[in-house]
């Protein structure tokens, strides 16, 4: 049988006396896209916040590739290929569209301490390419404090993209 990407088990998460999730358990095998669904409050990022590390479960297992990551933080479950784009949008906002994508590549390729003159050029073309998959390679330039909500996603996806994660979660 093939091990799944992603596994959970029984995951409840309380806040003070409010379970804000019962009990969720849940696969996912390679190439499978599995949808979330429930009304305003039924618990789907925190859900998510849990798979990804910025909230611990109460208990339960988060299994990846058959590897426990059930409490780790956020930074080594995305250096395990964890991609994951908020539901509440986090970019920078002073930089450009292609800069925020390009910072994204930099982290990827472990380049974030670079002291290069040139660092605006860096992965430059990469960061144009990924924007082109989502649609905005044509706001390359644009400065992102003033994007819409939903070109804002479409730029979350290129950021989480740059990682090319085997697994992407998507609030
Ligand atoms: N940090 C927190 N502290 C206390 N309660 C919280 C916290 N985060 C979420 N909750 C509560 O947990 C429940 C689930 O919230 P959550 O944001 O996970 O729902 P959701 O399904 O993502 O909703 P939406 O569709 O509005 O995005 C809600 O009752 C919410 O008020
Ligand atoms: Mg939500």
């Amino acid at each position: 049988m093939t091990t799944p990407v992603l596994k959970i088990s029984h995951l409840p998460r309380f806040f003070g006396s409010i379970r804000a999730v019962h009990d969720v358990s849940f696969d996912v095998t390679p190439g499978e896209l599995k949808a979330l669904i429930g009304p305003n409050g039924a618990g789907k990022s925190t859900c998510f916040n849990m798979l990804m590390g910025q909230i611990s479960p109460s208990s339960g297992t988060v299994e990846l590739n058959g590897k426990p990551i059930t409490g780790l933080p956020p930074r080594d479950i995305w250096r395990r290929g964890v991609g994951r784009t908020f539901q509440i949008t986090g970019t920078y906002q002073s930089m450009t569209v292609a800069e925020n994508v390009q910072m994204a590549l930099i982290s990827h390729h472990r380049r974030l301490f670079s002291m290069l003159p040139d660092t605006h050029r860096l992965y430059r073309e990469e960061a144009v390419a990924l924007l082109d998959v989502v649609g905005m390679a044509d706001q390359a330039d644009r400065a992102c404090a003033i994007l819409a909500y939903g070109d804002l996603k479409r730029l979350e996806l290129a950021i989480a993209l740059a990682h090319a994660p085997t697994l992407l979660l998507m609030d």
